[in-house]
């Protein structure tokens, strides 16, 4: 057989293949594995927070006997180190190396901003179990993008209320300077103006830095009614310890997005005590969903669940509501969205929907740090929606 003989037959070969996976027939599909890429941080300041996600997600998929939309579960691993740089490699090697059927990342928003680019250039279903980006469901929005979390925007409203109705005045905001920082400050600075305050000076440093130091001896000599504050993870732990070393949890009340009292209670310790934040999760909602999601998730993995761990298992469960419409497959993207568009998801934190865009419209709780919880006080803001972003789908 010559060379133009041979690519004949390799091109006939190859025609064929793909001919008969678009006609898959749907016992031929359920025989394959769906492949699941989690593109999360294993390592650095979020590494326990992509854990967590990772135990929720796969709690749910061994509730489900170890098989989504009738196929059984295979995954792919990349620790994405929360590194913005290296973001583009990475999920390059779920999508082309791996060839996952669907991505579950991030937790970092500009590692996510980097996903949802390659999740639109390819069509690639992404499932968001944590990166609040604003611009994930704003500018970047598509078909198939979906977010299990909060935008970043979310939480800081809440909390921008709450403060508000506090009757503080003049409040410092202090925070990473990346997307999810920026665009907390600017969630919480809207409503804090709203009810008659203002953010009277913006600190932040490069993430993830974690000498406060400078920044809180600035604070000390500001004199603000109150501070509000974005940190998350191993650098959370940090913020709470130095500012209690430096006094100031004494004079200057301090307020954040959840994240700084959710799953970091165990390092923090007492300073913790007392904290007031807003988050879509509080650890005794004492609903009967909850309770047994927190059962569960404790007896399989010997840890309290945390909003990273609820967040992973309705990640999980959207693609389960998602694939029951598709009959599996993830490539019939228009009845994958429109199932998802109409349904209720049935989480932990409680029931909630998705906008147009895809972002979650779910209840912000107000929570109070009592011991090693963050102890439910009441609804901060109700069933709360992402503001439309110029989203068209
Ligand atoms: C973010 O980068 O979007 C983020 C990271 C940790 C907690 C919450 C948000």
């Amino acid at each position: 057989m010559d060379l133009v003989q041979r690519r004949v037959l390799v091109s006939a070969g190859l025609l064929l293949a793909l001919a008969s996976n678009f006609a898959m027939p749907r016992h031929a599909l359920a025989a394959e594995k769906l492949k699941v890429g989690l593109m999360l941080p294993y390592s650095g300041t979020f590494a326990a927070l992509g854990t967590a996600i990772e135990n929720g997600f796969r709690l749910h998929v061994t509730e489900q006997g170890g098989k989504l939309g009738g196929r059984e579960v295979e995954f792919f691993k990349v620790d994405d180190e929360s590194d913005p740089s290296k973001a583009a490699d990475n999920v390059n090697k779920l999508i082309k190396r791996d060839q996952v059927d669907v991505l579950i990342g991030t937790v970092h928003s500009g590692v996510a901003m980097a996903i949802a680019k390659a999740a639109k250039d390819t069509g690639t279903l992404l499932i968001v179990p944590n990166a609040g980006a604003d611009a994930v469901t704003g500018a970047m929005c598509a078909q198939n993008i979906f977010r299990s979390s909060f935008s970043n925007w979310q939480p800081g409203f809440a909390m921008g209320d709450v403060v508000a109705k506090k009757g503080h005045k003049k409040v410092v905001t202090i925070t990473w300077k990346y997307a999810a920082g920026d665009e907390s400050v600017k969630g919480f600075k809207e409503a804090l103006e709203k009810g008659g305050g203002q953010v009277v000076k913006e600190l932040s440093l490069p993430f993830p830095n974690v000498e406060f130091q400078a920044l809180l001896t600035e604070i000390a000599a500001l004199k603000p009614d109150a501070v509000y504050t974005f940190f998350a993870g191993a650098g959370a732990v940090k913020f709470v310890k130095d500012y209690v070393a430096a006094g100031l949890k004494k004079t200057i009340p301090l307020y954040g997005a959840g994240f700084l009292t959710d799953g970091t209670l165990d390092a923090i310790g007492p300073d913790a005590e007392g904290l007031l934040t807003t988050l879509h999760y509080a650890d005794n909602l004492n609903k009967p969903r909850d309770k047994a999601f927190r059962l569960a998730y404790a007896k399989t993995f010997k840890l309290q669940p945390d909003v990273y761990a609820v967040q992973g298992y309705d990640a999980a469960q959207m693609l389960t509501l998602g694939l029951k419409a598709t009959a599996g497959d993830v490539t019939k993207k228009a009845e994958f969205a429109a199932a998802l568009e109409q349904v209720t998801i049935d989480s932990p934190r409680g029931p909630f929907t998705l906008s147009k865009a895809h972002n979650p419209v779910q209840d912000f709780y107000l929570r109070e740090v009592t011991g090693k919880e963050n102890k439910l006080i009441g609804v901060a803001s109700k069933a709360l929606a992402d503001p439309s972003r110029g989203c068209k789908i």
